[in-house]
């Protein structure tokens, strides 16, 4: 259509004036005439337009007179031009438009009172405004209503054909789920191919639908939409950190809304840089959880190895008795602690204190161990940064992407929604480098498949073919050239034939990812699951940035090494101090001058240096008799972690265990004590997202049952513990959190970081980087042929999501493992035959099912769930510098049960 921003974000669209009503307005060439409208402030009537994509042109509402042209043009498919003259009002205007809204409802169903759209709906608006009332001609289209899907129904008698369904999904989405099919005499919109509808469920179509065509089978029937409560709040599944809407009535959530809507349709397309505004379906689908049945209502004591139901008080003194006797008997460094990353900052800033302070141990974790912290401690010690140096915008802009061990569009679907924003609009070069057949694969300019488990030696390629080919920059090497003397004799031994031979790529592949990042303006690196939460993860985050480095890309606008984050507030758990080995602002636990700060601001002494034990340790501590009595809030270590790790044995070893959570888990069934905790509907706080965006957190329902806020349980606990806290609310952690860390709460914006790599090339780097290219190479060498991983897939996150009923229908756990086809045929398996799986740990028995995504070579089964318990198959192996347990992948064979 030609009417996008400039594709290429270094070249400024060239400026252009118009006449708009009479006034000179000045614009951007090309883009379309209804954008330079809306940004006068005028909002003439679109129904089938919305900035976020290409104009469609069906509804007829936008018409304008354009000076030259006898008959109204339709603003939105039409280019701004230099010296244009439109005319937006006028009674001829009025009426063509009036005229257009009667066509719609010539053919309209008219059954706004049961229509889940009624009051929210553009083309009741339009026909107020434009005073339609002659509907004696009304025809019905008796079209059955489409209630095939999951999720969504399409009532095509309600349907105006403006498109914005098929549109979205297409064009900012790039899945192309929905068409137009003529059936029974009239364009439907139907999922593609029309059967039902198999896509991402992200709802956008939804959203942007200006009438009641398609409904949310969740909500139907359920609200009119002036009885709604809207809350704006953040999301709690994964660390993209989306905005959106609880929508609460009667205290019941009824359904989940975001920015994106066919109601604010005006803006510049590449605004849009930023995020369009949608949500995915764990955001859109995954609420009904929040007020479910499974939720704990009272907190629960065990009595005669029963948990029953007491009251907080009881539950509470029993607690901080027990706590007290076991400081006592042992000192504090018998009392450990973890805490997922899925509370907020505050609630994360009180766990420490109350861990150091109240009980006096450094015996705490957060969930940000299982791998966020490989990443922030490479980027920490190289760079002097403690998390990603990008945001959504650099990665929209990015020239080139190389996206390697992520999965991204199931784990964080809207940081894809940028990548594929960097593809279509503004033309990147995508890299993907993974062991399964991602969906970014399918759209990436450069998509390629590793063999499992050698992630870190590809990136010894990229680093050798970059020197090789002369790739790197004079610049950034000269600076630092014993550093760079070093780089290059660590990679000496290595040979490029030999690399891409053991991974599965060709040398000339190695050499033309190289040239793609070396030769990109801007180009970003994004690491996630594949590198920090496998084996080596810590050295390979140090690999990237060792290639970023010498191809110029640190510290250019634009560019940079970067991952995401799985939980909502990874990085703010890190950020919090959540960490044995961190204070909060990440400030290291062992620096005297911070210890004394905080020592200082909390008029208290911080337990000693030396003691601190991460997750692994911590379970390990309760293993052999060491830690007596564990804190876990919202984790849930038995359901996560594998056999071979006797988290079972470790538990049942505590004198005692608390555990708070807003379910009874499987780590809450052994528990002595459990505490009901709220979810984040209920209480208010803050995330920081994977960008380092600090985002609210707002209170959208009353807490279920007697559960309550982790900050308020954790606030009462430390003050019986002999502590003086004085928090009323989280304003007041807050205030706390602003005296310690001025300038943490960017509130919106990541604050802009910038690498320092000087002191890292400068010192010691030549003597680690001998050792870090001489470590073992990831291997795919091993007895049995089969690569198993398990990972998150798009409907869930971790094990939070299988409390949603809505995702679980949508993707309901099948117990099966999944293969590729062309496996599964040579060993003459169908879909669900039963197989025997086999690891060096153990065996087990689960029926096998095709999955294109997945490699020859490997197979894959769902992390979320743990019937059968493939987990327990999984080996363990802890990296010695970040403490990050890895145990996604491991070695099986696969015969007929
Ligand atoms: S739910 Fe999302 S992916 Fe599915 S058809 Fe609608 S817009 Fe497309
Ligand atoms: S279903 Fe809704 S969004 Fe899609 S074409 Fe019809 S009216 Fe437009
Ligand atoms: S992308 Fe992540 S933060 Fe956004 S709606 Fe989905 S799960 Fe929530
Ligand atoms: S908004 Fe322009 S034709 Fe529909």
């Amino acid at each position: 259509m030609g009417l996008k921003p400039a594709t290429n974000p270094d070249v400024e669209a060239a400026t252009i004036q118009l006449t708009i009503d009479g006034k000179t307005v000045t614009a951007k060439d090309g883009v379309s005439l209804y954008d330079v409208i809306s940004m006068t402030g005028k909002i003439i009537p679109a129904m089938c337009y919305h900035y976020t994509f290409d104009p469609f042109g069906s509804c007829g509402m936008c018409l304008v007179m354009q000076e030259g042209k006898k008959a109204p043009v339709r603003s939105c498919t039409a280019k701004a031009a230099a010296g244009m003259v439109v005319r937006t009002e006028g009674e001829d205007l009025f009426l063509a438009r009036k005229k257009a809204v009667e066509k719609h409802l010539s053919v309209h169903p008219l059954d706004c009172p049961v229509c889940d759209a009624d009051g929210h709906c553009e083309l009741q608006d339009m026909a107020f405004e434009h005073g339609v009332t002659n509907l004696a001609n009304a025809k019905q289209k008796f079209i059955p209503e489409d209630t095939r899907s999951p999720v969504l129904d399409f009532n095509m008698n309600r349907c105006i054909a403006c498109a914005e369904c098929i549109n979205v999904c297409k064009d900012v989405l790039m899945i192309d789920a929905l068409q137009f099919m003529k059936k029974g005499g009239f364009n439907q919109v139907v999922p593609k191919g029309d059967v039902a509808l198999s896509c991402e469920f992200c709802g956008d179509c939804l959203a942007v639908c200006p009438v009641g065509a398609i409904t949310n089978k969740f909500s139907k029937y359920l609200y009119k939409p002036w009885q709604m409560k809207k809350t704006t709040t953040t999301c709690n599944y994964c660390g993209d950190g989306c905005q959106m809407y609880l929508e609460t009535k009667d205290e019941e959530v009824v359904r989940v809304t975001s920015p994106l809507s066919w109601k604010n349709k005006w803006g510049d397309r590449s605004e849009t840089a930023k995020g369009h505004g949608g949500i995915c379906v764990r955001g859109r689908f995954g609420f009904e959880y929040l007020d479910g049945k499974t939720r704990l209502r009272q907190p629960l004591v065990r009595e005669s190895n029963q948990l029953v139901e007491k009251p907080w008080l009881e539950a509470m003194h029993l607690v901080v008795d027990r706590f007290t006797d076991i400081k006592d008997k042992y000192g504090a460094d018998a009392i450990a602690g973890l805490i997922t990353a899925r509370c907020t900052n505050e609630e994360l800033y009180l766990f420490q204190k109350l861990m150091r302070i109240g009980f006096g141990s450094n015996h705490l974790d957060s969930s940000a161990r299982y791998g966020h912290l490989n990443f922030v401690h490479a980027s920490k010690h190289a760079l002097g940064l403690g998390r990603t140096p990008n945001d959504w915008e650099d990665l929209t802009k990015a020239t080139a992407i190389l996206l390697i061990g992520s999965n991204i569009t199931e784990t964080n679907p809207l940081t894809a929604v940028r990548i594929k924003e960097a593809i279509r609009v503004y033309r990147a070069q995508v890299v993907t480098l993974d062991s399964a057949v991602t969906n970014m694969a399918k759209l990436a300019s450069h998509p390629f498949v590793i063999k499992a488990g050698t992630e870190g030696l590809v990136i010894r390629g990229l680093v050798k073919a970059a020197i090789e080919q002369g790739l790197v920059d004079d610049e950034a090497t000269k600076k630092h050239p014993q550093a760079f003397e070093a780089l290059k004799a660590a990679l000496a031994g290595l040979s490029l034939d030999e690399i891409a031979s053991q991974t599965g790529l060709t040398t000339e592949a190695l050499r033309d990812i190289a040239a793609i990042v070396a030769e990109a303006p801007r180009a970003i690196i994004m690491c996630a699951e594949g590198i920090v939460r496998r084996p080596n993860g810590y050295d390979n985050v140090l690999k990237l940035i060792d290639l970023a480095w010498i191809t110029g890309k640190l510290g250019r606008p634009g560019c940079g090494v970067n991952t995401v984050t799985e939980e909502p507030n990874e990085q703010g758990a890190v950020d919090m101090g959540a960490a044995p080995e961190f204070l909060p602002g990440q400030a290291r636990f062992d620096d005297a001058a911070l210890r004394d700060r905080f020592a200082k601001a909390w008029d208290a002494s911080l337990p000693a240096v030396g003691t601190g034990s991460h997750l692994v340790d911590i379970l390990n501590g309760c293993k052999n008799g060491r830690i007596k009595a564990l804190y876990v809030l919202g984790e849930n270590p038995l359901a996560t972690l594998p056999a071979s790790m006797e988290v079972r044995a470790a538990l049942e070893r505590l004198e005692l265990l608390v555990v708070q959570d807003p379910f009874l888990t499987e780590t809450g069934r052994q528990a002595h004590v459990v505490l009901p905790a709220c979810t984040y509907a209920e209480k208010d706080g803050t995330f920081t997202n994977f960008e380092g965006r600090v985002l609210r957190v707002r209170q959208a329902m009353d807490p279920i049952g007697e559960s309550l806020p982790d900050w308020h349980i954790m606030t009462s606990m430390a003050n019986a513990m002999g502590c003086q806290w004085e928090y009323q609310s989280v304003n007041d952690i807050q205030t706390e959190i602003m005296k310690v860390l001025p300038g943490y709460y960017n509130l919106g914006q990541p604050r802009k970081v910038v690498p320092a790599p000087d002191r890292y090339l400068g010192n010691g780097y030549a003597a680690e980087v001998t050792a870090r290219y001489r470590t073992m190479p990831d291997s795919s060498d091993r007895a049995r042929p089969f690569s198993l991983q398990m990972g998150q897939v798009l409907m869930h996150s971790g094990k939070m999501s299988t409390e949603a009923p809505g995702l679980i229908m949508i993707a309901p756990s099948t117990g099966k493992l999944r293969m590729n086809l062309h496996d599964m045929e040579q060993l003459g398996l169908q879909d669900g035959t039963r197989v025997r799986l086999t690891s060096d740990l153990g065996s087990l028995q689960l029926g096998v099912q095709p999955d294109q995504s997945v490699a020859p070579g490997t197979c894959f089964f769902p992390e979320h769930f743990n019937e059968p318990p493939v987990k327990d198959l999984m080996t363990v192996s802890v990296d010695a510098m970040t403490g990050v347990p890895s145990f996604k992948q491991t070695w099986v064979s696969i015969e007929r049960a």
